[in-house]
């Protein structure tokens, strides 16, 4: 996070605020998000869009990413909009305070009931996925209330990241195929209570090519033209979705937010002029780029395991007090993380150690070959750019209550989302019932 540093102790310090001292008082796995980084990281991608895009523009934090009311509040307070991808999300935006109008609802599995829920919770703008969508929606929308829809079409473009998180590819479960463009639109013509607002696509997550980006425009703006061609419509919003990288480990690379989005505007404005159509209102929808880097999370090292020293390094299994549970990346694609103690930051490094969950899983390794200094049990572990697709994928597995978030601005800590307690995590069950509870 930009507020890290360093204090003449050796002590980690975020927003001027001792992670070590967040851990004490709040204890551990705990997440830190710093206001500042997540603010300036907003900032970037609005700020560009407005010195790059001629038309009008929006960014929509993607709260899939990670959303509680705090984060929907900053995200609100920077002039953000809000990508929800269910009514689940729409309801964390709306008891934010943000206004319906500016919350897109995505999704490829979207029910009756969610829509009309959506709906009645005043959500601004419909993604559609597909055509027994679009049916679903025309039905809904026959009670009177019009409905702005932008259609999510499948370009047929991959993406150069890990297969689970590429999205826009040719046969990808998300998005109305190219092919079936034509049979969208007349649906939509036939259902006058649907307004036609723009297209969408998103070719995946941790994206650090932008080159698909740029052809994922292309099939849009193709799409536009299509859409006027047959039907005359205006194409008044474009948005080419999220997707943009981040490093997580030293000397990954990470693109620049302003270069990503320079690069999106021109492929936009080059793309309008040749096809003589009018500059589109802009919407990017980005997650991880903006809330990874802006959140820490920090493990107390529970039990150290020494290995055999390897080429006369020493190695060991750091325990931890979280996992998989609060972090399913390293498991399920992979992912890598790095991590630092919190204190005496400055030790040589002594020790590669694998940084192992304490879920009962072998897969719960969160990092293998971490170098750092001789780490003992009871020290706190502080892992980077650790706020993306974290605790929003978070599970209460072996019923470990999840971590609560703690926000670092100026000088301040404050709880923002408390720890889950284990009487949530019971109180959704009902004893067995009679008969069957007779024996017991
Ligand atoms: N818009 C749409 C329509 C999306 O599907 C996504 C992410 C985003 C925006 C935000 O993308 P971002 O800027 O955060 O990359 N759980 C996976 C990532 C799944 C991403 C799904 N869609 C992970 O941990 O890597």
């Amino acid at each position: 996070p930009d507020t890290a540093e360093v204090d003449p102790a050796g002590d980690l310090r975020l927003a001027g605020v001792s992670l070590g001292a967040v851990a004490e008082e709040h204890g551990t796995p705990v997440y830190v998000l710093d206001a500042a980084t997540f603010v300036r990281r907003a900032g970037a991608y609005r700020d560009a869009l407005a010195a790059h895009h001629a038309g009008p523009s929006e960014v929509h934090y993607a709260g899939k990413a990670y959303l509680s009311v705090a984060v929907a509040q900053l995200a609100l307070r920077e002039g953000l909009h809000l990508d929800a991808v269910s009514v689940g999300e729409v309801r964390v935006g709306r008891h934010a305070g943000v206004p319906g109008d500016r919350i897109h609802l995505h999704g490829n599995a979207k029910t009756a009931a969610e829509l009309r829920e959506a709906r009645r919770l005043g959500v601004g703008t419909v993604i559609v996925d597909s055509l027994d969508e679009l049916r679903t929606l025309a039905e809904l929308a026959r009670d009177g209330v019009p409905q702005a829809v932008m259609l999510r079409l499948s370009p047929g473009v991959a993406a150069d990241t890990h297969p689970h998180i590429s999205t826009g590819h040719a046969g990808s479960k998300f998005g109305i195929p190219l092919s079936l463009l034509p049979d969208a639109a007349r649906l939509l013509a036939a259902a006058p209570a649907l307004r036609y607002v723009g297209l969408h696509c998103h070719i995946g997550s941790q994206i650090t090519d932008l080159r698909p980006y740029r052809a994922a425009v292309r099939v849009l703006l193709d799409a536009a033209g299509d859409l006027r061609r047959w039907h005359g419509w205006t194409t008044r919003t474009l948005s080419p979705g999220g997707g943009l990288g981040i490093a997580a480990t030293a000397g990954e690379p990470e693109p620049a937010i302003e270069a990503h989005v320079q690069a999106v505007a021109a492929e936009v404005a080059a793309g309008c002029e040749r096809r003589g159509l009018p500059q589109p209102k802009l919407v990017l929808e980005p997650g991880r780029s903006i809330v990874g880097p802006a959140m820490v999370a920090l493990y107390r090292v529970v039990a150290a395991k020494p290995l055999d020293a390897r080429d006369g390094e020493a190695t060991a299994y750091l325990h931890l007090d979280g996992g998989m549970g609060d972090n399913v990346r390293p498991a399920m694609y992979g992912a890598r993380l790095a991590a630092l103690p919190v204190s005496g930051t400055c030790r040589p490094h002594r020790l590669v150690a694998h940084l192992s969950g304490r879920y009962c899983e072998s897969g719960d390794i969160l990092a293998r070959d971490v170098h750092l200094p001789e780490v003992r049990a009871g020290e706190v572990l502080a892992v980077p750019a650790a706020g993306a697709y974290t605790l929003s994928m978070a599970s209460s597995y072996n019923h470990v209550p999840r971590p609560p978030v703690v926000l670092v601005f100026d000088g301040h800590a404050r709880l923002v989302t408390r720890r889950e307690s284990h009487d949530d995590l019971i109180a959704r069950d009902a004893a067995l019932p009679e008969p069957l509870a007779a024996g017991l």
